[in-house]
């Protein structure tokens, strides 16, 4: 076969370390449930000595993933906040990040609440101005960290700018790129360093297990990860490597029908009279509508939307049929979520407030059913307010 390069990124998610097994033939990539594995002499083995070390199904899920985000290697981890957790155990005490004030509300609970108390700094900025991020970089700042689109706001930065900044100023560029998928959108190509996933969402695709992803550009971090992989143990277990590397074979087919969806629910709620306002990064009123088509290859199928008050996001949330109330995101089901109570609860009241999310706000993740039937749900579930 072709170097996974010069392969398109359909043909990589279900080939990229989905080789055939070398013992059987069998088209999938084997679950090794295996803690330990027999050496032929000391220090002579095959490459697996103990399982939080590696395993060969995680192995393959890794090899995957950084030929789908184009990184030179990749470590997964038993959920999401254990990936960002990684990527911040490689700082030590008095470094400082910068980074964007509308994250998913775990991450700067996890930077707040626990890595601020090894010594760890943290500034919080608006990183759509690339300038904030400039100006917010100090001698001792060994990072940028971004998400974009931004969760729930749908806010959008510019990752080469803030990649050139980034490079001039010496500091690595961390990107959460969970929301957009390695499908619509490529950091490591736009300059980013490291990228992270909750693999919890769109890359397993079927909200089955949770799991997390740090791919790297440069060897250097690759080499650190695994240390620390070691030295402390989030470990993703080869069943739920798996799944993932299932989930990962229908990525293309699966973005691809989210965005066709994402658009046309996107345009309803927008017309939509009892809706106050639409969060999409896909409608030409979005203020980086323009960005947002130049860095992404879709708008994907996140949106936010206003109901007006906490009253009348849960009238509508309690009467949805197809769609469900949920805390998660990207699997193949519709899922609603409201931020202020769900993920964004940690912020607190004044937290919230600063950066613009409010009581009514609610935010779908559009799945890849039969799209009449959720713009038919969504229709008489807002007929309650
Ligand atoms: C953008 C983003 N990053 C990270 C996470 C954390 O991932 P996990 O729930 O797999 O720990 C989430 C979870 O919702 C998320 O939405």
């Amino acid at each position: 076969m072709k170097p996974a390069k010069a392969l398109g990124f359909a043909t990589r998610a279900i080939h990229s370390g989905q080789e055939p097994d070398p013992l059987t033939g069998a088209v999938t990539v084997p679950i090794y449930p295996t803690s330990t594995y027999v050496q032929q002499g000391i220090g002579e083995h095959k490459g697996y000595e103990y399982s939080r070390v590696s395993n060969p199904t995680r192995t393959r899920l890794e090899e995957n993933l950084a030929a789908l985000e184009g990184g030179v290697a990749a470590r997964v981890y038993s959920s999401g906040m254990a990936a960002i957790h990684a990527i911040v155990s490689m700082l030590k005490s008095g470094d400082h990040l910068v980074c964007g004030n509308d994250l998913y509300g775990g991450t700067p609970r996890l930077f707040n609440q626990v890595m601020a108390d090894f010594g760890l700094e943290f500034t919080y900025v608006d990183t759509t101005e690339p300038e904030n991020v400039e100006r917010a970089i100090q001698k001792n700042t060994r990072m940028v960290y971004v998400e974009t689109p931004t969760n729930p706001l749908m806010r959008i930065s510019d990752l080469a700018a803030i990649a050139t900044i980034s490079k001039r100023k010496k500091v690595n560029l961390v990107v959460d790129n969970t929301f957009m998928s390695p499908y619509f959108q490529q950091p490591i190509a736009l300059g980013a360093d490291l990228v992270v996933h909750s693999t919890t969402k769109f890359l397993n695709g079927h909200s089955d297990g949770l799991g997390g992803v740090v791919v790297c550009a440069k060897p250097e971090h690759a080499e650190k990860l695994a240390f620390l992989q070691k030295a402390t143990g989030a470990i993703l277990s080869p069943f739920e490597c798996w799944l993932v590397l299932r989930g990962v074979k229908t990525l293309a087919a699966r973005m691809e029908i989210h965005d066709r969806s994402g658009r046309i629910v996107a345009d309803f709620l927008a017309k939509h009279k009892k809706v106050k306002a639409v969060f999409y990064p896909g409608l030409a009123a979005h203020p980086q509508h323009a960005l947002a088509k130049r860095q992404m290859s879709g708008f994907g199928s996140m949106i936010t939307f206003e109901t007006g008050s906490l009253k009348n996001a849960n009238k509508m949330l309690k009467r949805l049929g197809v769609c469900s109330l949920g805390e998660s995101l990207g699997g193949v089901e519709t899922l609603i979520s409201h931020p202020a109570t769900m993920t964004h609860a940690a912020l607190g009241e004044k937290g919230r407030q600063a950066i613009g999310i409010t009581d009514g706000m609610v935010r779908i993740s559009v799945g890849i059913e039969d799209v009449h039937d959720i713009l038919d749900d969504l229709d008489q579930a807002l007929s309650a307010i």
